[in-house]
């Protein structure tokens, strides 16, 4: 649909694929020499294999941040006819896609001298970004400040202070506010030596993280086999990194589509081509995507996006109970709206086509309302869970 910008180089070697045949050895001999390969065959009777990522993760939750598996969403594929895989986000070592984007933004404050030390890092979130952090910074051993709206739910205050988070709660006003959350963040690390706000929104470390991981590990697990390539965009790191990467080992070929919820300009943006950035209406029930503005992580790869979709709450909704019913897979609503967006995808492409889409996160922290029939009928979403599947919601 754009004019496509040169594509810049952005290939590193990715090692997922190859495995490696693992003998068993004692504690009194760690050669796995020791053994004669029939002995270590009688051992390991199912032929264990494990990736080179499988290995012992040396730096610990850094290195298990990545590498997650590429599950193929059975019923979907039959249904459509073509291969739907979504990659497994969720286990990622803090729970979300978000993993990466924290440990990035983390990993450039120190590359470029802001953050030595014993020092602190400062964000305005109230979600994944922030547990990411929290994790990323005790096991680097920083201080972690997170400035967030004060309409934001108690439990997720708790969660970041009990992973060790100072935590401030402050007015939910606009962002042309002084003392919006971005803002207070900003000030607060103005203020501080050794102290960095990582801003996740416009510091492209964050879509660094999804050019240099995401997007080779994608291109691994399917050989090179994929045709399209969908997702929301929250700060937009992992659509716009995702895209720039195939887009550029494809050369061109894998069709990229940005996925979005209602009250989001993000779909008129891209489906204007770039002409019209029209106000934010309506809103959605998906937390962590859906935006009001186009972010520094998107502007660089807006024009090599091939089309956008726009997913309404009550797909998002069907397929969260779907994923559970048919796939065995507990995913909360951003995830549900991505595969929801897959399979659009795979209409609007045709049979024998491969679709990868990502599996943000799990639906422990939103079961509350995904699975409560008041939550539900208070949203006008009740009608959108299949009747089927209706006995899922167990809260009332
Ligand atoms: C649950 C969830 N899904 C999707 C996203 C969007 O990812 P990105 O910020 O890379 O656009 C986020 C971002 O915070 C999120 O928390």
């Amino acid at each position: 649909m754009f004019a496509r910008t040169a594509l810049r180089a952005v290939t590193r070697p990715v090692t997922i694929n190859r495995t490696v045949r693992l003998g068993y050895a004692t504690a009194a001999t760690s050669d796995p020499s020791h053994f004669s390969a029939s002995a270590v065959e009688a051992m390991n009777p199912r032929g264990v294999e494990i990736s080179k990522a499988q290995r012992i993760a040396e730096d610990g939750f850094i290195s298990a941040i990545g590498n997650t598996p590429l599950l193929r969403l059975k019923k979907l594929s039959e249904e459509t006819g073509c291969t739907i895989l979504g990659k497994a986000e969720f286990q990622n070592p803090g729970g979300s896609v978000k993993d990466r984007a924290a440990y990035y933004v983390v990993k450039d404050a120190e590359e470029r001298g802001l953050l030595k030390p014993g020092g602190t890092v400062v964000e305005g979130t109230a979600g994944n970004t922030g547990i990411g952090l929290a994790h990323v910074c005790r096991s680097k051993g920083y201080k972690l400040v997170i400035f967030m709206p004060n309409t934001q739910s108690q439990g997720k205050i708790d969660l970041l202070r009990l992973l060790g988070a100072e935590v401030y709660p402050v007015p939910a006003v606009a962002y042309d506010n002084p003392e919006n959350y971005n803002h207070q963040a900003t000030r607060y690390a103005e203020a501080h030596d050794n102290c960095v706000w990582t801003n996740q929104f416009d510091n492209i470390a964050n879509r660094q993280a999804h050019i240099e991981t995401t997007g080779p590990e994608i291109w691994a697990q399917t050989n090179g086999e994929i045709d399209a390539f969908t997702c929301a965009s929250g700060t937009a790191g992992t659509i716009a990194g995702v895209t720039r990467y195939l887009k550029t080992v494809s050369e061109g070929r894998v069709q990229c589509y940005v996925a979005d919820p209602p009250g989001s300009v993000i779909f008129g943006y891209v489906s204007s081509h770039g002409k019209e950035l029209g106000e934010r209406k309506g809103s959605s029930i998906t937390e962590g995507i859906g935006q009001g503005r186009i972010t520094a992580n998107l502007q660089p790869d807006v024009e090599l996006l091939d089309g956008a979709l726009k997913i309404e709450d009550a797909k998002s909704i069907e397929m969260v109970y779907r994923c559970l019913d048919e796939e065995g897979l507990y995913l909360g609503a951003s995830s549900c709206l991505n595969v929801a967006a897959a399979r659009d995808l795979a209409v609007k492409l045709g049979p024998g086509k491969t679709i990868v889409t990502i599996l943000c996160d799990g639906a422990y922290r939103y079961a509350d309302r995904l699975f409560s029939k008041k939550w539900l009928h208070e949203k006008g979403l009740w009608e959108a869970v299949p009747e089927r599947l209706r006995s899922y919601a167990v809260l009332d």
